[in-house]
């Protein structure tokens, strides 16, 4: 590719000493922060405020929107936190979304709200301060300082508030974000809640914009191939939201993955606007030029790091650092992907972001667990099926090396939909990881249309302007013909359909393809016969027979493992593809549904344990050597019955064994894989690999003796003490001669001591309905507050205190009011302006005193409410439609406390709804973790406190002897955060 920017400036010598001069004070007094805004969030999950927007009136929002709001009842939690994983599971829920009671028909659990306060400086007036939310599924409103600052529907896309104007600067500021999560975006599970990170950032008013850095790199020979320099493009995007500036310099430093400066560009500019009075941005484009650069690739992921500075009038206004890869990419019609200008497979997997034990909420160490897993059988590429990644994730594809194919969510071409293109893409494209944006997936009722290809060209467009570097395809099931996407896209992608390919190939002999979705390949780990009672799928990958013969994959649309990768491994022009899944994840429980609660397409379960495939994959797609022999060899009862026992290698030979007899030899084939019919002896199953008649490779299974013993054996033994490393440590359940028992189903029992907590915990049955969090909310006991009696009297607006409010009042001759539930048609004892007061009395211990927490919860307060206890004011409620709930303890006493209530009724009929209740919020409970294992195994996540420490977790279960591991959580620097 040539390049589009003419402009090439070498930094000269003189000015490198002052720019060394800036950096140096950038280093002591960074002009900008990016501050993590992930710890300390106060979560109600529930429905209670359903007015607290209001729009007739500006920073006049109610309930938890507002900052007087009182929450210290509600449970403390740290980001990022996926509330749908906590609930139970339900039947009646829907199956593809994992059977949990959330989104459609369950708007009790659909609704959530967090809050955080934090102080901000005094000497900070004069920054601008961003918030930027990566992720929230989904529907987020966020209020700051009782301010509506944003509003963004979409689950997976990035969105972000400029929040100074609303900030409290020199004191306390609180973000509200209610999260709606009562309708689904995909077919799969998704969470709810605030799942990703949260930041803030402090930048002075001339500052780079958000995502407002670009860098890429281009060789100027013909074909872009990696050749001699490479031209570094940079693009600048500034933002000024202060006053007109002059002289201001952008200088962008190149560093190597070896930290050696090796390319500078800088640039004047007047930053100006004629009146001074609005934002104004511009985009400086520039490139130089790096001498022989050491290229990206899966296999040696070099990064180099971009520094731009930002000086006006030679003082340091902002600093970032990006990091960046410099390799080429292409697809041609003969040779595929072209990586670095050699043709490059993509052994690729589809992924959704979902784990055992924390569901959709991530932190970024399992990002680069599950990526560490992938390259483990030689996956090199993964799509982010099917919505934008978190951030981290592609950090993580960066570093550790795996291509990504990054898929949009919508498909749309309305200014809405692309935003949030265009944010996800400013977002992602200096990861050297992404090579080609997805921009939509199946679409039934538009792939293959006029219109549908319409807006597709629109998408694609808007991404070719801000990324001139990378292709655009789209998954497309079926629709290859004269219309729709496949008509636009510059990379054909077929899901699926593998019969369609050829044909459509013939016709367009210049098209270039990716497998954007193949397999579907469905199987349980450990498992050996389809078992629809429990839901499970043999993990043979084999075509089986149905009741009347015929050959059947247990998945109509998907192909067998080795079905899909000998079709694409025979046509180098496809580029290869992506496997349906690398991951098992929740919903889509794939065939037999209930109790089978997630999917069974993963070469490895929702923990990240292999199943059989994962050596299929292994040995054609890595150049290690590989040998795998299943089932298990635990089958009592079945002596003397044939078992089909299948070896999956790369060997050229592989010769079976019995117990030391000999089976007989096998020729490999390429991409196959080989079978034997077995009569079961308990003993040693075992094989040999030969290569040119050299014994290469061994292994063996044995039949193992009864569980003894359970085993702990963590992923990482030292965490850093960030308050967000996790550890995983698989569990295992072993005989007396320490190896795994391939059946057993033991209950473990987790108890944690220092510097960390438990997570979450998972098995990878995709039957088991075990919680995979035993955290939640703290224990609430209820008090009803029956026998309101009231009366009309006048009510102080503006909350001021009344007579009728005092204690030691007699109003045993006041109304009683009837107990009814119902807000909208509950005691509606007053009409149109009418006020009265309504009280009761409730008795506490000094044991009920003692709880953390102890709130008022009202049905409903109509139409407007000022709330006393014992003549002292704990709230106001303005929205007759919400729930409020006020912190009382501080007025309480033991004994006899009076609840008063001054009602004013605006409109129609109204008063108060008797359904009360003083709720005690006990302490959390610190919860007795557990987990079965499943077929041996079971997996328990461990996350470091912000203190550094040992951290020891003790695994017991009945009978068998227990296993204790030892973390050491290191103090380290952690990322930096709000307080
Ligand atoms: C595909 C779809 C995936 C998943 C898969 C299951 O058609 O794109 O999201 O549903 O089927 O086989």
């Amino acid at each position: 590719m040539k390049s589009i920017f003419p402009s090439r400036h070498i930094l000269p010598v003189a000015l490198l000493a002052v720019f060394s001069v800036n950096l140096f004070a950038a280093e002591t007094r960074p002009p900008r922060e990016h501050l993590s805004l992930d710890a300390n969030w106060k979560f109600y999950l529930g429905n209670d405020w359903p007015n607290a927007l209001r729009l007739d009136k500006a920073a006049a929002s109610g309930g938890p929107a507002s900052e007087k709001f009182n929450d210290t009842a509600w449970r403390s939690l740290d980001l990022p936190h996926d509330w749908a994983i906590e609930l139970p599971f339900d039947k009646s829920s829907d199956g593809s979304h994992g059977y949990k009671p959330v989104g459609p028909g369950f708007s009790k659990n659909s609704v959530g709200w967090y809050r955080r306060t934090f102080d901000l400086p005094a000497e900070d007036s004069g920054k601008r301060i961003w918030l930027t939310f990566d992720g929230v599924f989904r529907d987020a409103t966020v209020w700051v300082n009782g301010w509506l600052v944003t509003h963004h529907e979409g689950g997976y896309y990035p969105f972000r508030a400029d929040i100074t104007d609303d900030a409290h600067f020199g004191g306390k500021n609180t973000v509200t974000v209610k999260v709606d999560a009562s309708k689904f975006e995909g077919w799969f599970y998704e969470g709810a809640g605030i799942y990703r990170h949260v930041w803030l950032d402090k930048t002075p008013p001339v500052a780079i914009a958000p995502d407002g850095v670009y860098v890429y790199a281009t060789f100027q020979n013909t074909n872009n191939a990696p050749d001699g320099d490479a031209e570094i493009h940079t693009e600048v995007h500034l933002v000024n939201r202060g006053a007109p500036v002059s002289n201001l310099t952008i200088e962008n430093e190149i560093y190597s993955p070896e930290g050696q400066p090796v390319g500078t560009i800088n640039d004047l500019r007047n930053f100006s606007e004629p009146d001074g009075l609005f934002a104004t941005e511009f985009t400086a484009k520039r490139s130089t030029l790096v001498n022989s650069p050491e290229l990206w690739s899966p296999e040696s992921p070099k990064l180099y790091k971009l520094v731009t500075t930002v000086s006006v009038a030679g003082e340091i206004v902002d600093r970032q650092e990006t990091e960046f890869g410099i390799r080429t990419i292409a697809f041609d019609s003969e040779k595929g992907f072209l990586l670095n200008g050699q043709h490059y497979e993509i052994q690729g997997t589809c992924n959704h972001q979902d784990m055992a034990g924390v569901g959709a909420a991530l932190p970024d160490a399992l990002q680069y667990f599950r990526i560490a897993k992938l390259k483990k059988f030689g996956c090199n590429a993964l799509r982010t099926s099917h919505n934008p990644p978190t951030p981290e994730l592609l950090q993580a594809c960066d570093r550790l090396g795996m291509l990504v194919l990054d898929e949009n969510r919508i498909v749309g071409s309305d200014t809405a939909n692309l935003q949030k293109l265009e944010d996800q893409i400013r977002r992602d494209r200096n990861h050297p990881s992404v090579f080609a944006w997805s921009l939509g997936n199946e679409e039934w009722d538009s792939q293959g249309t006029a219109e549908g290809a319409a807006v597709v060209r629109t998408m694609q467009n808007l991404a070719h302007a801000l990324d001139p570097i990378r292709p655009c395809t789209a998954a497309i099931n079926g629709a290859y013909g004269q219309s729709g996407f496949v008509t636009v896209v510059d990379v054909k992608g077929f899901n699926y359909n593998l019969g369609s390919i050829d044909p459509y190939r013939s016709e367009h002999t210049n098209a270039t393809f990716i497998g954007t979705e193949t397999a579907s390949t469905v199987a349980t780990r450990g498992i050996y016969a389809n078992d629809t009672t429990n839901g499970y799928v043999a993990a043979y990958d084999y075509i089986t027979q149905n009741k009347s013969g015929a050959l059947v994959n247990p998945v109509t649309w998907g192909e067998t493992a080795e079905q899909w990768w000998t079709f694409y491994d025979a046509r180098p022009w496809l580029s290869g593809g992506f496997a349906w899944t690398g991951f098992d994840y929740r919903g889509e429980p794939t065939p037999y549904n209930w109790p089978c609660i997630n999917s069974h397409f993963g070469i490895m379960d929702m923990c990240g344990f292999p199943k059989d495939n994962f050596y299929y994959y292994q040995s054609w797609w890595t150049t290690n050597i590989v040998l795998h022999l299943l089932p298990h060899w635990n089958w009592p009862g079945k002596e003397g019955q044939e078992i089909r026992v299948d070896a999956l290698s790369n060997c050229g030979e592989v010769e079976l064994f019995l117990n030391g007899e000999s089976l007989g030899k096998q020729a490999m084939k390429r991409n196959s894989k080989l079978s034997w019919q077995v009569k079961y002896a308990p003993g040693t199953l075992s094989a040999k690999g030969y290569n040119g008649g050299r014994v290469v490779a061994e292994t063996k299974i044995e039949t193992t003796g009864e569980p003894a013993a359970v085993q702990l054996a963590p992923d990482r033994a030292t965490l850093n003490a960030d308050g967000a490393d996790v550890s995983v440590i698989t569990v295992s359940v072993t005989d007396a001669q320490g190896r795994v028992v391939p059946v057993a189903a033991n209950k473990i029992n987790f108890a944690l001591e220092g510097a960390g907590k438990i997570l979450g915990v998972g098995n990878g049955d995709p039957s088991c309905h075990e919680p995979d969090t035993f955290d939640g909310q703290p224990p609430i006991k209820t008090i009803p507050v029956n026998d309101w009696r009231w009366k009309l009297a006048s009510v102080p607006s503006r909350g001021g205190l009344a007579p009728e409010y005092a204690n030691d009042l007699d109003d045993s001759a006041w109304n009683t009011l009837k107990p009814k539930t119902d807000v909208e048609s509950g005691d509606q004892v007053l009409s149109e302006g009418q006020t009265a007061v309504f009280r009761a009395h409730i008795t506490l211990t000094e044991a009920d005193l003692e709880n953390p927490g102890v709130q008022v919860r009202f049905g409903g307060i109509d139409d407007h409410g000022w709330v006393f206890v014992n003549n002292q004011r704990v709230g106001e409620s303005t929205d007759r439609a919400a729930s409020p709930t006020f912190d009382i303890k501080k007025a309480l006493r033991a004994g006899d406390n009076v609840i008063a209530v001054g009602v004013s009724n605006e409109t129609g009929t109204g008063g108060l709804n008797p359904d009360v209740n003083v709720e005690l919020v006990g302490k959390p409970v610190t919860a007795d973790w557990s987990r079965s294992v499943f077929n041996g195994l079971a997996q328990i996540m461990v996350q470091a406190k912000k203190d550094a420490g040992e951290i020891k977790l003790t695994a017991t279960a009945e009978g068998l002897s227990p296993a204790t591991t030892t973390l050491e959580s290191q103090f380290c620097r952690a990322r930096q955060s709000v307080p």
